[in-house]
């Protein structure tokens, strides 16, 4: 198998990541709120809970469960990027939102006590974990008894918008079913749900549970700009559309125009999304 995808951590430390969820924030929010709402519907958010938010990104979920959880509730969300911290940060503040701390931290060796929280979420995060079962050990060791984990990765690369721009790379870059379907951190790790309630249960979690769920995804723009944001967010599967020739690359960014423009509706595109949420608890 040849992985070219960029599995390394430090994929995640550059700043034009966060120029580009600067740019497509928003955006992003509104295509993943399916997601977004899976996840705290498992979560069942009350006031005073305490929950902390690994892999959090620029906030989103972290910000939306912050408000779910007043009053007196408190969401510490971590990351391993500095500078996507401090967007997440400034997010906060705007929302007016003073129950949410950002932290720098590895989800593999969290520096929080035994028992801190009463639920551990990762949206679209798990996934990228090198060590992905000590990264869940971890969660399980900051839990209180019968706390729970909800984690949401995404589904197979054959939905919606991915089937485009994923699919194209499988059928001219050498993109494999055995790369997308690998045990590393990458993208569709975990589109099976077994796989996901495997890890789950090895670290050690009960009443684990696994399952699809679908949803609209609903980017508020036209093709150029989801055609654009793919290009400057898609990190890990970036190598592989830097393998095509100049004319593959035209041909693809025409291809996945063409083929989400017929999903625009004059102001937004829909299209299904699929993701697999992951739901333990600590025993
Ligand atoms: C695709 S983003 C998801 C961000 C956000 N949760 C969301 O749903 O939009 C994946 C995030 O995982 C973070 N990450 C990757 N490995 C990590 C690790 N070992 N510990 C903490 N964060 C990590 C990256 O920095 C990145 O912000």
């Amino acid at each position: 198998m040849t992985l070219i995808a960029d599995t390394s951590a430090d994929k995640w430390k550059t700043s034009d990541r966060t120029a580009a969820d600067r740019k497509w924030g928003s955006q992003w929010q509104t295509f993943t709120s399916f997601a977004t709402q899976a996840l705290v519907h498992a979560l069942q958010p009350r006031p005073g809970m305490r929950v902390l938010d690994l892999a959090c990104g620029s906030g989103d979920p972290a910000i939306f469960i912050a408000s779910a959880v007043l009053p007196g509730g408190h969401v510490t969300a971590i990351d391993m990027s500095a500078d996507i911290l401090q967007l997440g940060a400034d997010k906060a503040r705007a929302a007016g939102l003073a129950n949410l701390s950002f932290e720098q931290a590895d989800a593999q060796s969290l520096p929080f006590s035994d028992g801190s929280f009463d639920a551990v979420t990762c949206r679209f995060g798990v996934m990228f974990f090198p060590d992905c079962v000590a990264a869940l050990r971890q969660a399980l060791r900051v839990l209180r008894p019968a706390g729970r984990i909800v984690l949401v990765a995404w589904g197979p690369y054959s939905q919606g918008y991915f089937q485009h721009t994923i699919g194209f790379l499988r059928a001219h870059a050498g993109l494999s079913d055995e790369i997308l379907e690998a045990d590393v951190p990458q993208a569709y790790r975990f589109s099976r749900p077994e796989r996901l309630a495997a890890k789950l249960n090895e670290a050690g979690f009960v009443d684990v549970q696994s399952e699809f769920r679908h949803g609209d995804a609903v980017w508020p723009g036209d093709a150029v700009s989801l055609w654009q944001h793919f290009l400057d967010t898609s990190q890990t599967f970036r190598p592989y559309f830097l393998r095509l020739s100049e004319p593959q690359q035209k041909k693809m960014a025409a291809e996945v125009m063409r083929q989400v423009s017929a999903h625009f509706d004059g102001a937004v595109i829909r299209l299904k999304g699929t993701i697999v949420l992951a739901t333990g608890i600590r025993p």
